[in-house]
């Protein structure tokens, strides 16, 4: 399987005022196109740490990472800004939706950043949200909806871009287990139509079961 995105020796350090931190320790992760991981590990694993250095949103004090091969550390802002917007998409455990816009507007964010042709981002953007179960909530406001309508919206917005990998951080964290559920299974829906990549950071056993490989984290390594 082709290396998509790739932790080399990758660590991190935090200065805290108690001394240094090393929340990451020498992690080796590769993530091959169209795979589905699940990151399982207790809180202050260091699980976050890894999905934000792995999505370029932070970088490693020592080690690297590598998309597609390249170095994400030898990018230039531009470039960088350019694979956080189409490559990479990420879901939070909370949505991050702007609340004063639309379910589609939000949806449309990613797409008018990276410069596309709007007529083309908005069929996109309506397209996923009528895919996800969401056509007759294009125009509700992200107070409007409920939790699993959230998270779905923001799952639209990580796909709009057709990103290579997605990065979800708890997405199901803040929602009940049926609706946990219902979210994962479109997640799998989009892992196999589209071969999107999945990093899912997930607390549930029943939901990393379903990914194709699980990662345990503990103390800022993964155990074998
Ligand atoms: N910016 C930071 N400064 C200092 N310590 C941090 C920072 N971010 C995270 N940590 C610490 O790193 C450890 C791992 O955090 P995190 O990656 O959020 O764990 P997880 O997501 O597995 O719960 C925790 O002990 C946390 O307090
Ligand atoms: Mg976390």
């Amino acid at each position: 399987m082709n290396n998509l995105l790739e932790a080399v020796e990758a660590s991190r350090r935090f200065r805290t005022e108690a001394g240094e931190l090393q929340v990451l320790k020498d992690i080796n992760l590769s993530i091959g196109a169209g795979e589905m991981v699940g990151i399982i590990g207790a809180s202050g694993a260091g699980k976050s740490t890894l999905l934000h250095i792995l999505g370029a949103l932070d970088r490693p004090s020592s080690g690297k990472v590598l998309f597609e091969g390249k170095d994400l550390a030898a990018m230039d802002d531009d470039a960088l800004a350019g694979i956080r917007n189409s490559s990479i998409g990420f879901v939070f455990q909370f949505h991050h939706l702007l609340p004063e816009f639309t379910a589609l507007e939000n949806v449309l964010f990613p797409g008018l950043i990276g410069g596309r042709p709007v007529m083309e981002v908005r069929e996109r953007a309506t397209g996923l949200l009528e895919e996800l179960g969401l056509s007759g909530r294009l125009r509700h406001r992200p107070g409007e909806l409920s939790g699993g309508e959230q998270q779905r919206v923001a799952v639209a917005r990580a796909l709009v871009q057709d990103p290579r990998i997605v990065l979800a951080d708890e997405p199901t964290g803040n929602l009940d287990t049926a609706t946990g559920n219902d979210l994962f299974e479109l997640f799998v829906e989009q892992n196999k139509k589209r071969g999107t990549a999945f990093v899912i950071v997930t607390h549930n056993a029943a939901l990393s079961a379903r990914c194709s490989r699980i990662v345990e984290m503990a103390d800022g390594a993964i155990r074998a």
